[in-house]
């Protein structure tokens, strides 16, 4: 009863101009190790099932990408989205999907585009929250050892009484992206991990949570449930999901609900979230420097360094830089206002 899904619908807006609305960074060789993102994604999940167990959940847009990156797998596994509701209704219609396809599917849900150092441990920790999801009602969710008080995560605070399996930590309190002050105080405490965004659930445990917390995605993609997995499934889809509120799983289900577990991860995991989280994962030269491409420098420190396919980038006398030369786009930026990106992107694209 074992399925996987990998979340491959967002942009990935703080990449660009590496990542661009047609290209997102799933679809990148972001970590430079020859594979997309996506690709990595799906090795890692091969070690846990087989390729048609993996389903793919992104915007309609991207299906033909996914099918280049993935060639292994079917059409019927790939879950095209009509517009770009964030992740609340990409859960509750894969849900509804596998329910149909097997009532006790027991699936994992992660996103593509993390970091992840050790496929083996991963494995190994996703297994076990399998287990467990298969015998309980629990909504399961890996947490990550913060060392940051980072604002851009969910924060997990785990009761550390040991509920019935080793490591699966009952969760008392589930907070999305708090502000820096909560964030601090989190931290200090030493009582909370951050969300890994990786979820393991019973489709009729998530689904039933839909019902309780999220009623009006629930109510709108139930009424499909004569279609998924039929000739109509996508038409339906086209009609109803568009409709469905725009909000993420971490808001719409995981601050309400009460039967949350956790696993402590044991494996290293970085969020590639934006530039310096590729930065810090990357090897660097004795001045601190990450380079990709042919680059030449001359006194520059702790920068980062992309050069494109046959072009020469040399870069002379600065610090702290970010050189991106992607495509039609050169980018120089200061490294530590990386955060801005997103919305430079907007402005930029707006104004050519
Ligand atoms: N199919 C689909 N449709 N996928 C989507 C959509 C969508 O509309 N929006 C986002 N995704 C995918 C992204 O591609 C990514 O793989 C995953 O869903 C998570 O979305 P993000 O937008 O990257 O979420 P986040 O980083 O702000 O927060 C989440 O991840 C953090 C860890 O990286 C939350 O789960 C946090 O709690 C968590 O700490
Ligand atoms: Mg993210």
């Amino acid at each position: 009863h074992t399925y996987v899904a990998i979340m491959a619908g967002g942009v990935g807006s703080r990449f660009w101009p590496a990542s661009r609305e047609d290209k997102p960074k799933q679809f990148l060789d972001i970590a430079g190790d020859g594979r997309s993102l996506l690709r990595m994604t799906f090795d890692r999940f091969l070690k846990l099932t087989t390729a048609d167990k993996i389903f793919i959940v992104t915007n309609d847009k991207y299906k033909q990408l996914v099918k280049d990156h993935l060639p292994e797998i079917t059409d019927q596994q790939i879950l095209c989205e009509p517009s770009r509701n964030n992740t609340a209704p990409s859960v509750a219609y894969t849900a509804f999907k596998l329910h149909g396809i097997d009532p006790e599917a027991n699936f994992v849900i992660a996103p593509s585009d993390a970091l992840i150092v050790n496929d083996t441990l991963f494995a190994a920790n996703i297994n076990k929250a399998l287990r467990f999801t298969a015998e309980n009602d629990a909504l399961l969710t890996l947490g990550i050892s913060p060392d940051a008080p980072h604002t851009g995560y969910g924060y997990i605070q785990f009761l550390d009484e040991q509920t019935a399996t080793d490591d699966v930590y009952r969760v008392k309190r589930f907070a999305e992206k708090p502000d820096l002050p909560t964030a601090k105080g989190f931290l200090k405490s030493g009582d909370y991990l951050w969300n890994a965004g990786i979820f393991i659930w019973r489709a009729k445990t998530i689904l039933d949570a839909y019902e309780r917390y999220a009623p009006e995605i629930y109510a709108l993609l139930s009424q499909g449930l004569n279609y998924y997995n039929t000739d109509e499934e996508q038409s339906f889809i086209d009609e109803f999901y568009p409709q469905t509120p725009s909000i993420s799983v971490d808001y719409a289900i995981m601050e309400s609900a009460t039967n949350i577990y956790t696993i402590p991860a044991q494996f290293g995991w970085s969020d590639l979230g934006a530039w310096g989280a590729l930065y810090h994962e990357s090897d660097k030269d004795k001045d601190g420097n990450v380079l990709t491409g042919q680059v030449v420098l001359e006194d520059t420190h702790n920068s980062f360094i992309r050069a494109p396919k046959g072009k020469l980038v040399v870069v002379g006398g600065v610090d702290d830089l970010l050189v991106i030369d992607e495509g039609d786009v050169l980018l120089v930026y200061p490294r530590n206002r990386e955060q801005e990106i997103k919305a430079l992107r907007s402005r930029v694209e707006e104004q050519h």
